[in-house]
């Protein structure tokens, strides 16, 4: 079920020309090393998961570096979890000691905001609906404490509307105080009952209110869809939709696919199940050719350090996004007209992208010899390799040329054939660059 929601205003127009975001998932769980639900998924205490906030400390987490190695691998925002689940707070607040404020004085929102304005990227906030540490929110099928054996008598003593003043008042410190924020993604709303328990609705975090919140104080900035109210777009995790997302009324929405390198968002050490920069830079291209962003996780380690493996999967994206950042950046799906026409003629695995008189061909697979564009014979200007900007040769054949012996047969008319080299380029994904004539 997606309801319809208005297009992004042009303030917001940032989101859909950037296309690549970081997220970084980095917090007390950072320390346990095993998956950011770890509280969750162990069951355990306050006092149990407070050993973490004694020891946690980022000294190596270093924004800068952070944003940089997002802006090199050719993305244009960076999300951060200002608190997640667990409700440890990675900015100053004033209404909690749970927060990197206390334990180290840090403020790791303010280093983040400052390295991403100095860098040139749009600023994200991840913030977390659920706080399995406050002693007012319910205890449901996510809580921690959902199987102990007085868990229904717990949550007697707990007071959702105190928690929501909470909520409310950590969600204004973060609008209020760390300059203009371009992206708000909230998490999560459950509604399904579950196990004996209620799930939890926009009501629960008075969402309205909320949403009119960030309205009010930061105009300007696009917001997730997780609130339990339509946002700005839709955000599917850890899949990428089959085709270009649209509302129940059919209409296109804005969508990000947010994704890990290994499954797990948070630092999660022995987990060493990682898509490989060709995967990633398949599901990129794939997100751009359906109109979606992509959000690509890193989760530091319990120092604040990025992973070696992670800070590897950044760089091959920025090989790649280096000479074929211009088929992604402020590009989007092909011309619906065009892609109908080419379809049929083109080998298997070229995935479209179109920006503005440039059509992208991403080969996922090297094709021999030649590449038929069905309909564009009178349509291209020139046509090359992104990745060295080489000319590729055209030719048409007349179409009532038969194959025979040497002779290739000939296309539907109207068809423009591209002349390849019979070697690969050597990049993770070669592409092909054609510019349209805006004439025809
Ligand atoms: C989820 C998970 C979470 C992760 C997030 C990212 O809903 O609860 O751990 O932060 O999605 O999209």
């Amino acid at each position: 079920m997606i309801p319809a929601a208005p297009p992004l205003r042009p303030e917001q127009a940032w989101f859909t020309e950037a296309r690549f975001g970081l997220f970084v998932h980095f917090g007390l769980y950072s320390a346990a090393a095993r998956h950011e639900w770890v509280m969750s998924f162990e069951k355990q205490t306050a006092e149990q998961y407070a050993r973490y906030a004694e020891v946690f400390d980022p000294d190596l987490f270093d924004a800068r570096a952070l944003v940089r190695a997002a802006k090199d691998a050719g993305m244009k925002y960076v999300v951060l979890t200002t608190k997640h689940h667990d409700g440890f707070a990675l900015w100053d607040t004033a209404v909690s000691d749970w927060s990197i404020a206390r334990t180290r004085g840090r403020d790791l929102v303010a280093e983040l905001a400052e390295a991403v304005r100095a860098e040139g990227l749009h600023l994200g906030l991840y913030h977390s609906l659920l706080d399995w540490h406050h002693p007012d929110y319910t205890i449901d099928a996510n809580h921690p404490r959902r199987d102990d054996a007085d868990a229904h008598a717990q949550n007697e003593g707990r007071d959702m509307a105190r928690y929501r003043e909470f909520l409310h008042a950590q969600v204004r410190e973060l609008l209020t105080g760390y300059g203009p924020v371009d992206y708000v993604f909230f998490d999560f709303t459950d509604p399904d009952d579950r196990g004996g328990w209620p799930g939890k609705h926009a009501e629960d975090w008075d969402a309205e209110r909320l949403l009119a919140m960030v309205r009010e104080l930061q105009p300007q900035a696009v917001v997730n869809d997780r609130l339990g109210l339509p946002g700005d777009l839709v955000t599917p995790e850890q899949y990428q939709p089959d085709e270009p997302m649209r509302d129940d009324a059919g209409e296109l929405v804005v969508w990000e696919a947010c994704q890990t390198l290994n499954g797990s968002w948070g630092y999660d050490r022995d987990n060493t199940r990682l898509k490989d920069p060709d995967l990633l830079v398949r599901m990129l291209v794939d997100t751009v050719s359906k109109g979606g962003n992509l959000l690509l996780n890193v989760g530091p380690d319990g120092r604040g350090a990025i992973p070696a493996r992670d800070t590897a999967a950044l760089a091959a994206l920025g090989e790649w996004t280096r000479l074929h950042g211009r088929s992604i950046t402020g590009a989007g799906p092909a011309d619906a007209d065009l892609a109908a026409a080419v379809a049929p003629g083109l080998p298997p695995g070229v995935v479209l992208t179109q920006r503005g008189d440039r059509l992208y061909l991403h080969l996922f697979a090297w094709p021999f010899g030649h590449v038929h564009l069905r309909g564009l014979a009178d349509r291209v200007r020139y046509v090359q390799l992104l990745n060295d900007g080489s000319e590729l040769r055209t030719s048409r054949t007349d179409p009532d040329q038969k194959a025979w012996n040497t002779n290739p047969g000939g296309q539907p008319a109207g068809t423009l054939t591209l002349h390849l080299p019979t070697v690969r380029p050597d990049v993770a994904v070669p592409v092909i660059e054609l510019f349209l004539d805006p004439a025809a």
